[in-house]
C-alpha cells in the first residue's frame, strides 16, 4: 500500500507530495505518466547502473520522452564544476522549461540536481526519487538543495521544493550497511528531538530495521519524514526549530573535519548524540537513565560507541567555533531534556554553553569513548 504525506513550506508557493510504496520504481511511470513533459535523470554513475538504466527504459517504454544524465559518485563531485556539466548536457540535448528533473539517487544526488532544477530555465519542474535511507528520512525533505566551495560545505544553493518525493524502500536492499547506518542516526535524532514514541519504536524494532523487514521499513521511513515535515513547517525560513535538527551535529561536523573526513557522517553524529546528551546531563536537564538509553540504542544498531583516538580539545573547540548556531564566537548546542524534547532557549533551540562545560563533555568523550 502506498503511503502519502502532503506538505507545504510556508514561504514557497508550491506543495510537496511524498508517497512510500515498495517496489514504487517497477511501476515508476505510472507515478508520472499524467505529467505532460521531458524528464530528465540525473543521477550518480552506481545508481545509473543500478536503477538509472531501468527506470530511463521503463519511462521510454510508457513513450514518455526521458534523457538519463550521471555524473561520478561520491560527496567530492558535489561542485559547481559537476553541476555546470550537468546543465550543458541538459542544453546540449536542447531541453527548455518544460522538463523536469527526476535526481534519482542519495543526498549528494538530491541536492546537486535540486540545484540544477531550481536555476536551470530559471527553475523547472522536479522530483526526487531517494536511493539512501539518509535521503528518504533527511535530505529530501525541506527542499534545502546546493553543492560545496571550497570556502564550505553546502555554501552555494538555495531552498527549492520538489513536486513529488517518491520514496520506494526496497531499494535499500542493495545499500551498503555503513550508508544504512548513516540513515539511521538521523532517525534516531528525530526521535531524540521531537518524539519520544518513535524513539522507542525504534528501540523496541531495530532487529526488523536492520534486516530491512518492509513493513517496519515503510513505517520508519514515513514516521521519520513526518517528523522533520512538521519541524520545518514550524520554521519555514530556518529561523528557529529547524536548529533541532542540528542536534548531534555540533560536535560531529568537528569530528568529520578533523579526522579529514575519514569517521564517516553516521558515525560521528552519533558520537555527536552522546556527547551533547552527555552536556545535557551536566547542565542538569537531562536525566543520566536517558543517556544510558542513548548508549543502549547506538549500541544496538552496532553505531560506534569508541572513538578510534584521542582529539586535542583546542581542535575541537576551534573547529566547533565556526558551527552555524555560533553567536558573537560562542558556541551553543541544540540540548534535550528528556527522550523525545528540545529545550528551548529564547525563542531558538540553541543554547549557549560556557566553554568550561564543554571542554568537560569533551574530555568525558576522549576518555571515556577512546579505545587506544
Ligand atoms: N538537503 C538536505 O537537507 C540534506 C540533509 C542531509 C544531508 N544532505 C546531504 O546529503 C549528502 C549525503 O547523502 P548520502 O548519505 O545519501 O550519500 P551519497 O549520495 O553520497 O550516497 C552514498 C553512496 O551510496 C550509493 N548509493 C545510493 N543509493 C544506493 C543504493 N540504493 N544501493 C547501493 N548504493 C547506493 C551512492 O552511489 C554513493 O556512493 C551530503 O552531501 C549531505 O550534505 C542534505
Amino acid at each position: 500500500m502506498t503511503q502519502k504525506i502532503t506538505y507545504k513550506i510556508s514561504c514557497l508557493p508550491k506543495y510537496s507530495e511524498v508517497e512510500i510504496c515498495s517496489g514504487l520504481l517497477q511501476n515508476i511511470s505510472q507515478y508520472l505518466n499524467s505529467m505532460n513533459c521531458t524528464f530528465a535523470i540525473i543521477t550518480d554513475e552506481r545508481i545509473e547502473t543500478l536503477y538509472g538504466k531501468t527506470v530511463h527504459q521503463l519511462l521510454i517504454a510508457s513513450s514518455l520522452e526521458a534523457h538519463l544524465f550521471s555524473f561520478p559518485c561520491g560527496e567530492q563531485n558535489k561542485t559547481r564544476f559537476t553541476k555546470e556539466l550537468i546543465e550543458n548536457k541538459l542544453f546540449e540535448k536542447k531541453l527548455g522549461r518544460d522538463t523536469c528533473v527526476i535526481a534519482l539517487g542519495g543526498g549528494v544526488v538530491t541536492d546537486i540536481a535540486g540545484f540544477v532544477a531550481a536555476t536551470y530555465c530559471r527553475g523547472i519542474d522536479l522530483i526526487m526519487i531517494p536511493t539512501t535511507l539518509l535521503c528518504m528520512v533527511d535530505a529530501c525533505i525541506g527542499g534545502k538543495t546546493g553543492v560545496n566551495v571550497a570556502y564550505g560545505k553546502n555554501m552555494l544553493g538555495c531552498v527549492y521544493q520538489p513536486r513529488k518525493i517518491l520514496i520506494d524502500p526496497s531499494v535499500l536492499n542493495s545499500l551498503p550497511s555503513k550508508e544504512i547506518a548513516n540513515g539511521v542516526v538521523e532517525m534516531i535524532k528525530h526521535g531524540l528531538v521531537a518524539n519520544s514514541t518513535f524513539f522507542e519504536y525504534l528501540e523496541r524494532y531495530a532487529d526488523q530495521i536492520l534486516s530491512l523487514e518492509p513493513e517496519v521499513l515503510k513505517k520508519v521511513i514515513f514516521d521519520s519524514c513526518r517528523i522533520k515535515k512538521e519541524i520545518i513547517e514550524e520554521d519555514a525560513n530556518d529561523k528557529g526549530m529547524r536548529n533541532l535538527l542540528n542536534f548531534g551535529h555540533t560536535v560531529g561536523h568537528a569530528l568529520e573535519s578533523l579526522t579529514n573526513y575519514k569517521i564517516s557522517h553516521g558515525e560521528a553524529v552519533a558520537i555527536g548524540l552522546l556527547v551533547e546528551s552527555y552536556l545535557s546531563v551536566q547542565l542538569g536537564m537531562l536525566n543520566s537513565n536517558s543517556l544510558d538509553r542513548i548508549k543502549k540504542i547506538l549500541a544496538q544498531y552496532h553505531l560506534p560507541l569508541s572513538l578510534p583516538s584521542k582529539y586535542p580539545v583546542t581542535d575541537l573547540l576551534h573547529a566547533m567555533s565556526s558551527d552555524k548556531k555560533s553567536l558573537k564566537g560562542q558556541i551553543r548546542f541544540v540540548l534535550i531534556d528528556e527522550v523525545g524534547s528540545s529545550l528551548k532557549y529564547n525563542s531558538s533551540f540553541c543554547t549557549p554553553v560556557e566553554n568550561s562545560l564543554i571542554i568537560k563533555a569533551l574530555e568525558w568523550m576522549n576518555n571515556d569513548l577512546c579505545c587506544c
